[in-house]
């Protein structure tokens, strides 16, 4: 990639050209693996990058093609973004309320996070901008964003059917500030408010009833707003922001990714015999909900050289093989491992007993809906389950390390959903015999080295 170049670091599939891939059962997992760059904290550096004045540097952005879209958008918006080296960027600021007009539309492809913070940004400057993206990201509810923005101030100009994307949104240099009780548990949501707030005269505050993750309130400190938090209920939060400060660009280190560390884990973990390290991984306590599960389920995960990198705890974990057994996962934790359930419910299939994984409603509108898509996947490969409500109850089998468990021999339907695919393509490397996905194209949102990472460790992939 050239130094402005803002396409994906590895191209997302065409919707016509589709990339199919298997993964078969493997030898012992070993080695140790760095994951990509944390996305959600991409997606904000590059985000802060734009509203603050000065050049950001950011090291360690993950080179995926949802962040790529964003750090587009950026541009589109008036700042300078420029790939300085493997993972490094700089992008110089306009500094906020300096916002120039796209004169095209943003598309910001399979990312639901870009868009969503992206709309918070222009609703609270003096441009209008159409939003757009891949057939996925144009059936995601966008609603839920574009309501708090529009009592902001912000003026919806069209959308599609349901306000899916494509929309018109008109911003203003001069929104109310609000208080605004998130009506779902949704840190894109949070942050869209939280982002046109910085131009609002006064304190914007977001009540959330479920704490979500925090990477808006911590990266908006570290440019110099003030943001403070308080505790409201047992799992709910108020956090309020101060208007209109002066965001003065910053360095960014981003820490490896949970979301996409989750992988090579709970490969570890299923494939007998693996013994592998997963270094730097993030530990904000807001996003480690799957590696509490896995330790409830008895999985052999030691957390070692615990330290501090660019503002966040980050650890080395080392996983071995492990025999699982099933558990209940508590409504309340889903915040904290949203994005991880797909590659719960594969390590929750070679345990010993049922795992009941509560409150899952909002798996239903993510990339695809995950619910569904886990829930036929694995049927698809033998596996017992069954959604009762917002729940998803995963039979299990005999216990990692019994050799064919999982029965495998189909080809999951991935739904422009990368981490659908990761999730089946991990479950392959243990099952009898191996399980396909019909498209790779979306991992490359996410986790483009996703194959090679996975083939140095020992997996059978191709
Ligand atoms: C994200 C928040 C979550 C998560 C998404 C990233 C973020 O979405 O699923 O992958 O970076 O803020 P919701 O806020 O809709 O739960």
């Amino acid at each position: 990639m050239n130094e402005t170049d803002h396409s994906a670091a590895s191209p997302v599939s065409r919707a016509d050209v589709r990339r199919p891939v298997t993964t078969r059962r493997s030898r012992a997992l070993k080695g140790r693996m760095r994951p990509p760059g944390d996305k959600s904290m991409s997606h904000r550096a590059f985000i802060l990058g734009l509203l603050a004045r000065g050049e950001t540097s950011i090291e360690g952005l993950l080179e995926g093609d949802d962040v790529m879209r964003t750090g587009a958008a950026c541009r589109a918006l008036g700042a300078i973004v420029k790939r300085v080296g493997e993972g490094r960027w700089t992008v110089v600021g306009r500094g906020l309320g300096s916002l120039v007009g796209p004169r095209e539309a943003l598309d910001f492809g399979n990312a639901g996070t870009g868009s969503r913070l992206m709309m918070g940004v222009v609703a609270g400057h003096d441009v209008t901008a159409t939003f757009d993206g891949d057939a996925s990201l144009r059936k995601r509810p966008m609603r839920r964003v574009l309501d708090p923005l529009v009592l902001m101030g912000a003026e919806v100009l069209a959308a599609a059917e349901g306000g899916c994307c494509p929309i018109v949104l008109k911003g203003t240099p001069d929104p109310r500030p609000v208080e605004y009780t998130t009506p779902v548990a949704s840190a894109q949501i949070k942050s869209a408010v939280l982002l046109a707030g910085l131009s609002a005269p006064g304190a914007t505050s977001v009540i959330e009833k479920e704490a979500t993750r925090d990477h808006t309130e911590k990266m908006l400190r570290h440019f110099g707003a003030t943001v403070s938090t308080e505790s409201i209920s047992e799992h709910g939060r108020r956090i309020i922001l101060e208007g209109r400060p002066q965001l003065v660009a910053a360095p960014v280190v981003v820490p490896a990714d949970p979301s996409s560390a989750a992988f090579p884990l709970v490969a570890a973990l299923i494939v007998p015999g693996s013994d592998v390290l997963v270094e730097g991984m993030m530990m904000n306590p807001l996003r480690i909900g799957l590696l509490a599960t896995l330790l409830e389920m008895g999985a052999d995960i030691e957390i070692t050289d615990r330290r501090v990198e660019g503002g966040e705890e980050v650890a080395d974990l080392r996983a071995r093989a492990s025999l699982l057994r099933g558990i209940e996962v508590p409504a309340a934790r889903a915040p904290s491992m949203i994005d991880e359930y797909p590659i719960l419910a594969v390590a929750a299939a070679f345990a010993r007993g049922e795992t009941r994984m509560r409150g899952l409603h909002e798996l239903r509108v993510k990339e695809s809906d995950r619910l569904a898509a886990v829930a036929a996947g694995l049927k698809a490969v033998g596996v017992a389950q069954v959604v009762e409500g917002d729940d998803l109850v995963v039979g299990g089998t005999a216990g990692a390390g019994t050799v064919g468990a999982v029965k495998g021999g189909a080809t999951i339907a991935t739904n422009l959903d990368h981490r659908i695919a990761m999730s089946f393509l991990v479950m392959g490397l243990a099952s009898q015999a191996p399980i396909a996905i019909d498209d790779e194209g979306m991992i490359a949102t996410s986790f483009p080295a996703f194959k090679s990472e996975m083939s140095k460790l020992g997996a059978e992939v191709s």
